[in-house]
């Protein structure tokens, strides 16, 4: 019901526009988007983490180290970030000590000198927002590429990154003792309205045989945080209806694969990169392939055909692999 008052809304100003003024592009400011290529033979390999920033602390750097080791036997392309860089109140500005002590000291191995996408999760929400998304961050760290939403092609696979915080109603209470930097989002119904709107359009647009969609906050989980249902009614309808095949995501500070009953959307939560062991377990009616209550990351490898998913704990060790081939169209 949301959903559909939301496009409704979207709709109407779009006409609207092109009543008023024809030859004016829509209202709505598209996605920002980054362009890469996959390797010489067709492959892309990447490593995700999430839930991370705290000087090292929480086994933060042992994770570091296995990414390292386990990123230069990957021969990894880049990492994905699924938020909460920055512990307890994200950065407090661009000069923040907190960047370097968390980011640059710790992901120090060869292999992890690539480019970083990150997306915001609620704790960096409780910090300085527009530090986090500074150009002047990446004058320290060039690696580092935080935006609120934005799309990554990489010919084989789409990678659409999305700001899920705005969504969950909770925060924005102001009745809470944390106080989130709406500065840039408020009003929270128009900025969801056009975010969905501008995904739905780049996810109609991409021809990448995978489309990977990846936000800070769960949709399905079985632990600490569970489901977040304001993701649920509004985001999860237009992956579905965009033959999205996973969803991505941090916020429960765990490893977990859980498979959609109800379409072939696979729900994959790394958000193991420091303080986890929460031990809460809850399952939901989604089939719950792999949960892992401790500390680790995901890797990925995809091909044009096949992609493959491991995760690993902070030793290195294995913990769960998963593979699915993609069925694609043959031309005639
Ligand atoms: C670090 O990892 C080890 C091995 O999983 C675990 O036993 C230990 O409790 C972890 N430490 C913290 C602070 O989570
Ligand atoms: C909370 O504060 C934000 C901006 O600081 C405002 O946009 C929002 O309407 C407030 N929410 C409530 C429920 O008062």
């Amino acid at each position: 019901m949301a959903f559909i008052a939301i496009q409704r809304v979207a709709l109407t100003v779009v006409l609207l526009a092109a009543t008023m003024a024809p030859a004016l592009v829509p209202c709505y400011a598209e996605l920002q988007r980054f362009e890469r290529s996959p390797k010489a033979d067709g492959s892309l390999s990447l490593l995700v983490v999430g839930d991370w920033g705290r000087n090292g602390m929480f086994n933060q750097s042992e994770v570091a180290t296995q990414m390292g080791r386990i990123g230069e036997q990957l021969d990894i392309d880049f990492v994905i970030s699924t938020g909460d860089n920055f512990y307890e109140d994200g950065l407090t500005g661009v000069d923040d000590k907190q960047f370097e002590e968390s980011f640059t000291n710790v992901y120090t191995a060869n292999s992890l000198q690539k480019q970083w996408y990150s997306v915001l999760g609620n704790h960096d929400y409780r910090g300085n927002v527009l530090a986090q998304l500074s150009h002047v961050l990446r004058s320290i760290d060039s690696r580092w590429l935080c935006l609120r939403s934005f799309v990554l092609n990489a010919e084989i696979v789409d990678f659409f990154f999305v700001d899920t915080t705005p969504f969950q109603k909770s925060y924005w209470a102001n009745s809470t003792k944390h106080h989130y930097d709406w500065r840039g989002v408020a009003p929270r119904d128009t900025y969801i309205s056009t975010l969905l709107k501008d995904l739905d359009a780049a996810l109609q647009e991409s021809t990448a045989p995978w489309k990977i969609v990846i936000g800070h906050h769960t949709m399905r989980s079985v632990s600490e945080h569970g489901d977040t249902p304001e993701l649920i009614a509004l985001l999860l309808p237009v992956l579905k209806s965009n033959g999205v095949d996973w969803y991505v995501n941090g916020h429960d500070h765990c490893l977990e694969h859980i498979s959609s009953k109800d379409s072939p959307i696979q729900y994959l939560t790394s958000g193991g990169g420091s303080k986890a062991w929460r031990g809460v377990f809850t399952p939901n009616a989604d089939k719950l392939r792999f949960f892992y209550d401790g500390q680790g990351f995901m890797a990925v490898q995809l091909t044009r055909s096949t992609a493959d998913l491991s995760f690993y704990d902070v030793f290195g060790r294995v913990l769960y692999k998963w593979s699915a081939p993609k069925f694609l169209h043959r031309a005639v």
